[in-house]
């Protein structure tokens, strides 16, 4: 394929213009050349959408499916061997689609009539972390972290975004539009400002973080703080796009899903292609543990990995629809919660795509669990010392290992992956409350719960501006350090 040209301003903003001409309607978004969409409950294929991307015929969800993808051998699919040479040979290249650590991989993604219409901030290419001090800590011989918060905007919801709002311009839509607990938010504001495009944000009024609040007004978003919860906000949002042509970039929009695949395809390829034995993930919608399910079983069935990892999902107790879903309806119905937890960005009570999360678990043979908000803080404070950090809802993962771990479902010896979604900067308040050693919400800390927090704990020290008060500091430390 011969590299694409970098997008002039100009070519820009003919598209820009075109769109405010040819405004799309909510009357549907055709699929992409040589893709279908397909519900995923009854299986119905169509070659256009509405804007709930919701089945016409039974209401669930649309997944973007391509018939050429399935059982490789002897069909028009390029060989794996090809795909790795070609994604390896990008990254030398300098082109911006080429940069991006999504389109690098667009071999498995929905095809754009155009290159020069992709929206990239360079997503993507994110590091993957040893962490051996948990490793040690857990008592496991390989842990590793795939980092997402290193992301442009801070969160894994870039990858998503890219494919989403460069389809959203593609089909001509002026306006896009999400609810979220900030970090589709923070993440749609910059694409659609990259891009020419308004963007209407939906955010649950005092419950998320100041950090991704102020990223939306920042890239320009018409940023509205609703009196409800986050599935209030995405209820209301599903009533709009029927009445608005605005474009829903929320995960129940699978263009977003197939953008998130690729910290799979990116992972592998830095695993060079061996599979981990375990890869986990927080829940909170449950766009993103289906999309990397989603992706992990194309690469297998592609011939691209020749083992599928188990692929587990962690939530915060007190927002653990998926738990109960299991538990209480063995995962026929989904059994809806009010959610709270400190990990704000996971405070969801009725996910979107739980039927997309119990799917890919059950395909992978994965897990899933809760932990609480002293697993939550502790686990936290146990990634920042490794001095990579994050924010609390990715954190759920490190605690969920080692539930997984005594529960002998994670064994010894196994490697594992946990998915960091955001950047420790998301939310500062509640790593200052966490050191400065304020009660955690929502939880009563028992006395041994207490002292051990308090050994992770490094408030800031008010002193005096003199060097004998900074030395005496330094030598009260040290002997605390030897005395440890
Ligand atoms: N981690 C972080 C940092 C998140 O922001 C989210 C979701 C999740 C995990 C859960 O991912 O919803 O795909 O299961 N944040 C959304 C938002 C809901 O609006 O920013 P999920």
């Amino acid at each position: 394929m011969p590299p694409p040209t970098p997008i002039e301003p100009k070519a820009v903003e003919a598209i820009t213009a075109d769109a405010t001409t040819a405004e799309a309607t909510p009357a549907g978004q055709p699929a992409p050349r040589g893709f279908r969409f397909r519900c995923i409950a009854c299986g119905d294929l169509t070659d256009s959408a509405v804007q709930k991307f919701r089945c016409s015929r039974c209401g669930d969800l649309l997944e973007i499916t391509n018939p050429n993808w399935s059982h490789a051998q002897g069909s028009s699919a390029p060989t794996p061997a090809d795909l790795k040479a070609t994604w390896k040979q990008r990254r030398a290249s300098l082109s911006p689609v080429d940069l991006s650590g999504v389109w690098r991989f667009r071999e498995l993604l929905p095809t754009l009539e155009n290159l020069h219409h992709v929206i990239t901030l360079r997503e993507g290419n994110t590091p993957l972390y040893g962490l051996p001090q948990c490793a040690r800590m857990v008592g496991l011989p390989h842990l590793f972290a795939k980092h997402q918060g290193m992301n442009p905007t801070g969160s894994f919801k870039d990858t998503g975004m890219t494919v989403a709002a460069s389809f959203a311009r593609q089909a001509g839509f002026r306006w896009v539009a999400c609810a979220s607990t900030g970090n589709t938010s923070a993440s749609m504001a910059a694409y659609a400002a990259r891009g020419g495009l308004r963007s209407l944000v939906l955010v649950p009024e005092g419950k998320i973080s100041w950090s991704k609040l102020s990223q939306a007004l920042d890239y320009g978003a018409v940023t509205c703080q609703l009196r409800t919860d986050f599935d209030g906000c995405l209820r209301l949002l599903q009533e709009l796009v029927l009445r608005a042509p605005v474009y829903q970039l929320n995960s129940i929009n699978p263009f977003r899903l197939e953008g998130q695949k690729t910290l799979a395809f990116e992972l592998l390829e830095q695993l060079d292609w061996q599979s981990p034995d375990h890869i986990i993930v927080p829940g909170g919608n449950l766009g993103n543990s289906s999309a990397i399910g989603k992706a992990l079983l194309e690469m297998h069935d592609l011939g691209l990995i020749s083992r599928l990892p188990k692929l587990s999902i962690i939530q915060a107790e007190g927002a653990n629809a998926l738990v109960r879903t299991l538990r209480e309806a063995d995962g026929k119905r989904l059994v809806t919660v009010q959610a709270e937890t400190a990990a704000t960005a996971i405070r969801i009570g009725n996910p979107a795509s739980w039927k997309k999360a119990i799917r890919v678990l059950q395909a992978t043979g994965g897990a899933c669990e809760q932990v609480t908000e002293i697993d939550i803080a502790r686990a936290k404070a146990e990634i920042g010392a490794e001095g990579i950090g994050c924010e609390p809802a990715s954190a759920v993962t490190l605690a969920g290992l080692k539930k997984l771990l005594k529960q002998g479902f994670v064994k010894p010896g196994e490697s594992v992956v946990l998915v960091l979604t955001g950047h420790l900067l998301k939310d500062p308040g509640f790593t200052m409350e966490f050191h400065r050693g304020e009660p955690l919400p929502a939880a009563a800390e028992s006395d041994s719960a207490f002292s051990e927090l308090q050994a992770l704990r490094h408030p800031p020290i008010v002193l005096d501006a003199t060097l004998d008060a900074v030395i005496r500091t330094l030598e009260q430390q040290e002997k605390s350090n030897l005395q440890a």
